[in-house]
């Protein structure tokens, strides 16, 4: 039988498996692992609180020396974007001069990553490059570069592995996605 799970008032079906999630970090590991093989430390910047099981993973599968920073952004109530992107949380490193790996759960309009790479570069940032979990392209309205990306979905809303809807779900090993029929206008 289909995994389902009720937060709040809905229901959300299983999109993507533990085994599939995990799996993919570990090739993204690699991939970024060989990216910065010879070159500077590289700041891993987490944006919280969504990415924070993603980041965990994906940096116990990155090989080469790095360090750890986060910030806190906020462009999401309920169901839907807000447009407009705070930082709740700034980063505590001196950026000046430093490569930074932003680490993302999700690009979905893209707001509020162009928002924090702004932010970095203002701060002097040397190089950022971006790692997302899960992107929504058909919703996305920019044309900067998205490093990696885990996987590309549609425009359905998400929950588990760090993300949440108004704060439940974030605990969830799997991805779900709002039951069709379920989604209120
Ligand atoms: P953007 O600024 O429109 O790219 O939105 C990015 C932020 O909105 C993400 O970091 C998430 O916190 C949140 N978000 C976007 N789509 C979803 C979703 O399907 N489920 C939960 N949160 C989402
Ligand atoms: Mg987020």
């Amino acid at each position: 039988m289909e995994k389902t799970v009720k937060l709040h008032d809905l229901d959300f079906g299983i999109l993507i498996t533990r085994n599939i999630l995990e799996d993919r970090i570990l090739d993204l590991g690699k991939e970024i692992s060989s990216a910065y093989k010879t070159d500077d430390i590289p700041v891993i910047m987490g944006v919280l609180q969504g990415a924070v099981m993603f980041c965990a993973e994906l940096v116990k599968n990155i090989d080469v020396p790095l360090e750890m920073d986060f910030v806190r952004i906020k462009s999401y109530s309920g169901l839907g974007t807000t447009g407009k992107v705070l930082m709740t949380k700034q980063w505590e490193k001196d950026v000046k001069g430093r490569k930074i790996l932003i680490v993302e759960d999700i690009i979905d309009t893209g707001n509020s990553i162009l928002y924090l790479k702004d932010q970095l570069l203002k701060a002097g940032a040397k190089e950022i490059k971006i790692a997302t979990l899960l992107f929504k392209p058909k919703a996305f309205k920019f044309n900067y570069k998205i490093d990696w990306i885990g996987f590309e979905i549609g425009n359905e809303f998400v929950v588990g592995y760090g993300l949440d809807y108004d704060g439940l779900g974030r605990n969830l090993p799997e991805v779900y996605q709002l039951s069709s029929d379920k989604k209120q206008s």
